[in-house]
């Protein structure tokens, strides 16, 4: 979502006349789009100033000015800190203000001495004073939906990203549209819980994400769609049979797990069971046989046992996930799990988090050497270290990097496998 957003700010800075530059010292602006989904990310923004510091001083010494804007999560949940520590910074707004940038800037450039903080949960979608959204290429995101209402114990979203927000149906299909024409063959369909997605039709009727992925596999030159993050218990019928109907419905989806523990998963406010997951993955399976399931793992959570770790193990062994994300759990103040009781130390955090990557590890690399021998649509958008390299990702969300030259970039390319790690596949392309 931050590289989504990151882009329409982009989108914006180019419409005030600004281009990009690859070399930091020579910035009149520069942007951090921060999250705070863990600790770790959250301090980063602030050591990563603490070097911006230095430059923007040697440049003033030179005569020059430099802006520094924080946007994100960060800024809407830590204003008060951002006053404090980093008080050189110019500006500062929140996920859902940024649309306001130019006024912002504007205001930036009458008072130098003032940082302007912008963390207001506007009655206005920004959606709809944005700048069109622009392909990134081969494959574009674009989103749906914003904000959650599900209030897991452990997380920050709902507080920083407000509460769910669905965009209407026509204007996401004018912008899938637009983005084809402008070259994208995927999109992927954004949002924090987009399979809770209820966008209003032409018609001001309340439409679900099956709805809108029907309506969007008429597009035209749209080969593959994909959607990210959903939650279980949100997965409904009509969505399980997109997955049977929809041959662009891409055969990979990300579906948070966070604990394989019953008693974790109550005590993280998931509305779904260790079973009710089993199950939907089950009924995905039926429904699409190859398609596979990506996760995210939260391990130490407060209260969680080494017979609760075993089950998050075992549930790993039962999905053989294609691909994951784990995390130690991290404390974000404000949440209701900061302040439970039995909190895990640190060191069997790290414990666990080892033996379960090591695990999910050997799953995505056994996945990943199946795929050796078989020839799998590629679609290529990123150039690889070597001369000629292309990465591509398969249907299954696989990494694949291939020595075809740069005439096959942001196209779909039928390829061999013929290696493959944890992490990527490499072939070569048929009939080449
Ligand atoms: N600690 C660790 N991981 C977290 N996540 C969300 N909040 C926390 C937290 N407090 C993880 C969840 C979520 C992913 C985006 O980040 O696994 O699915
Ligand atoms: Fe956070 Fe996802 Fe839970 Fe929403 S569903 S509160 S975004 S972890």
């Amino acid at each position: 979502m931050n590289v989504y957003d990151s882009h329409r700010i982009g989108s914006i800075l180019k419409n005030l006349g600004y281009t990009p530059t690859s070399s930091i010292a020579q910035a009149d602006l520069v942007i951090f789009n921060t999250c705070h989904i863990r600790e770790k990310a959250a301090e980063k923004v602030f050591s990563d100033l603490g070097r911006l510091k230095i430059i923007k001083d040697e440049r003033s010494a030179n005569g020059l000015d430099t802006i520094i804007g924080l946007v994100g999560c960060v800024v809407q949940a830590e204003d008060e800190e951002i006053a404090r520590r980093v008080p050189f910074v110019d500006f500062a707004t929140g996920p859902l203000t940024y649309h306001r940038l130019p006024e912002i800037l504007q205001k930036v450039s009458k008072d130098r001495e003032t940082t302007i903080i912008d963390t207001e949960f506007p009655a206005e979608s920004k959606f709809d004073f944005l700048p069109q959204n622009t392909s990134m290429g081969g494959a574009s995101f674009l989103a749906i939906q914003e904000g959650c209402n599900n209030f897991c114990t452990y997380c920050i979203v709902p507080y920083t990203r407000g509460v769910e927000t669905s965009r209407p149906i026509n204007d996401i299909i004018s912008e899938a549209k637009i983005l084809v024409a402008e070259g994208s063959v995927e999109i992927n369909l954004l949002g924090q819980n987009v399979n809770s997605f209820h966008g209003i039709d032409q018609s001001g009727k309340e439409r679900n994400l099956a709805y809108l992925l029907r309506e969007l596999a008429e597009i035209d030159g749209l080969k593959r769609i994909r959607y990210t993050t959903s939650y279980p218990a949100d997965v409904d019928q009509d969505l399980i049979e997109c997955h049977r109907d929809l041959p662009q419905l891409m055969p990979y989806l990300h579906l948070p797990v966070q604990s394989g523990s019953d008693k974790i998963l109550k005590a993280m406010n998931r509305r779904h069971s260790r079973g009710q997951y089993l199950d939907i993955v089950g009924k995905l399976k039926d429904a699409r046989k190859d398609l596979q399931f990506s996760s995210d793992f939260i391990v130490g959570f407060p209260g969680e046992t080494d017979s609760d770790f075993e089950d998050t193990l075992d549930l790993v062994n039962k999905v053989k996930f294609c691909q994951a994300f784990s995390f130690k759990y991290s404390r974000r103040a404000g949440t209701p799990a900061a302040i439970m009781p039995n909190q895990v130390a640190e060191n069997i955090k790290k414990e666990r988090l080892n033996i379960l990557q090591n695990l999910l590890s050997s799953h995505q690399l056994s996945f990943n050497k199946e795929s050796i021998g078989k020839i799998m649509p590629v679609l290529f958008d990123i150039k690889g270290r070597h001369k000629g390299e292309l990465i591509g990702r398969t249907p299954y969300m696989q990494n694949l990097h291939a020595e075809i030259g740069k005439d096959f970039c942001n196209k779909i390319v039928n390829v061999k496998v013929i290696e493959a790690t944890v992490n990527s596949l490499s072939g070569i392309v048929e009939g080449k």
